[in-house]
């Protein structure tokens, strides 16, 4: 039935090459550029996903009936298992648990990188690449960099799977002499690679276990150095490198739907992770080269901090004033997701928009855990997309704004971003709720500290009113109070 998708007679470098599978491959390709496309904007995001889930169907399908699979039935149940694992955790996971799992997720991607590129090396003949008695210079370099990339990336990822779900201390680790150690182990993986490729058939084991050896260990390396607010760049270069090494082993195994897919993940994990490196001020060299300009000090955690007066205030205050406000911005953050605040939110905001206030939402890019958490919450409780803003297009805003509302966010307002060098979050651009008239400030105690670890002056300014209680509760009595 599926005939005219038999290997056609010209034969390339790593087998048969059928002209309908190049195409099939292709309208893949172009499906997940849609993808990519779609999920640049939330209102686009859900037909974002189902085109990258047709271009994966696309891309599965053609592999299983063009390849010589060794054993369908094996394939079937693996996948099977696997897809049973993946809903099972896609249901179960909690929203504040993502960047973990996202993390956990691209060390797969790496081991699997590893283990085709060990396939490969052991069984030249099963993917097309003996060449004579051995395999290609071409060939080896390809395999080469495909094992190191995904080797780097499996014990990066485990290591960021275990800062991020407090396995491991968040806090950076800095080894003395890091960066030669780490110049020296990227320099000596790129000779070894080189080495193996020239290598005759005999001598290439030793080469190509110390390329292994080696790239775990500078994943692990790169990845301890870096502490607290950077572990958001970390995730998504993660996902850069994941993307690199899957594009690598496209070419060891001659397929152009890998190379394509693979370098689309690579570079948009490197575009995002240089777009949230700007949003946090840090240079995007200093973070992927593992903790470059990081306080050997170990940031501003766990210090002791003074006691300062401020203002305590009910669920009733804030409705008073809420009410009497013009303009309301609130700014959610990571407790807003742990609360599952956000339909009382939506619930409080409609409330104040019936009564004329004019209600505005801001977003900064790293709140919460994970690249556009907020966005999602919000979208959720199907708050409006143009009352929803980022950053540099509403920080002007506050100085006339009445109220801003900062509901479960702390690091994202804190000025020591501004004016303490001394801060692990210095230089990160901050909302600047100071100039609002009046903010109202949840969150559950006085003791808990955001991401950073840090104190926050916003807490004891005069015009700052804290509603210390667990936030979905807070807004659930405004929202009574306001009714
Ligand atoms: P954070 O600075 O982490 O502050 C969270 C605040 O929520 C804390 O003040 C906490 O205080 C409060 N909170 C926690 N649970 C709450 C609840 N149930 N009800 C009410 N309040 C609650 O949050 P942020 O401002 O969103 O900043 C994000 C930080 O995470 C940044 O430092 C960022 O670099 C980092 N980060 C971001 C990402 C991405 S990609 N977005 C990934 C990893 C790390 P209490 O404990 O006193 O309640």
């Amino acid at each position: 039935m599926l005939s005219f998708l038999a290997p056609a007679a010209d034969v390339g470098a790593h087998g048969p090459v059928n002209p309908w599978v190049a195409l099939a491959y292709l309208v893949a390709g172009v499906f997940f550029i849609l993808a990519l496309r779609g999920l640049s904007s939330p209102a686009t995001s859900r037909a974002g996903n189902r085109n990258g889930m047709i271009g994966m169907a696309i891309a599965v399908i053609t592999t299983l009936v063009t390849h010589d699979i060794a054993n369908i039935v094996e394939i079937g149940i693996a996948i099977f298992l696997g897809g049973i694992i993946g809903v099972t955790i896609a249901r179960k996971i909690a929203m504040t648990a993502m960047p973990e799992l996202v993390a956990g997720f691209h060390s797969l991607v790496g081991l699997a990188a590893v283990l085709v590129g060990w396939a490969a090396y052991l069984n030249p003949g099963a993917f097309g690449l003996l060449v004579g008695d051995g395999i290609s210079a071409v060939s080896k370099v390809e395999m080469g960099l495909g094992i190191a990339i995904g080797a780097i990336t499996f014990s990066g990822s485990v290591i960021a799977f275990a800062k991020l779900s407090g396995k491991m201390s968040g806090s950076p680790i800095l080894l003395p002499g890091r960066h030669v150690i780490n110049l020296g182990v990227l320099g000596a993986i790129i000779v070894l690679t080189a080495l193996f490729a020239l290598a005759g058939p005999a001598d290439t084991l030793p080469l190509i276990v110390a390329v292994t050896v080696l790239a775990f260990l500078i994943g692990f390396l790169l990845i301890i150095p870096i502490g607290g607010a950077d572990m958001p760049v970390v995730v998504s270069m993660l996902n850069s490198y994941s993307g690199w090494a899957a594009a690598a082993m496209g070419f060891t195994l001659g397929n152009t739907a890998m190379i394509i897919t693979g370098a689309l993940v690579g570079s948009s994990g490197a575009i995002l992770s240089y777009i949230m490196c700007r949003a946090m001020n840090r240079s995007f060299i200093s973070v992927i080269a593992g903790g470059f300009g990081a306080d050997d000090s170990g940031g501003g955690s766990g210090e002791p901090r003074e006691q300062r007066p401020y203002k305590q205030g009910s669920a009733a205050d804030a409705a008073y004033m809420l009410e009497q406000a013009e303009k309301v911005i609130i700014i959610p953050g990571y407790g807003m997701a742990v609360a599952q605040a956000q339909h009382a939110l939506r619930e409080m905001a409609d409330l104040l928009e019936e009564r004329g206030v004019e209600v505005k939402y801001a977003i900064h890019p790293v709140a919460g855990r994970m690249p556009g958490h907020m966005n999602v919450l919000l979208a959720e409780a199907s708050v409006e997309y143009d009352k929803v803003f980022e950053l540099e297009d509403i920080n002007s805003e506050f100085a006339q704004a009445d109220v801003a509302f900062i509901i479960g966010a702390n690091d994202v307002v804190n000025p020591a971003a501004k004016t303490d060098k001394s801060s692990p979050i210095y230089g990160m651009p901050v909302f600047d709720v100071d100039k609002a008239k009046q903010v109202f400030f949840i969150k559950r105690s006085m003791g808990g500290v955001g991401y950073a670890g840090v104190d926050n002056d916003v807490f004891y300014m005069d015009q700052t009113m804290m509603l210390l209680s667990d936030a979905k509760k807070m807004v659930e009595e405004i929202v009574k109070a306001l009714d």
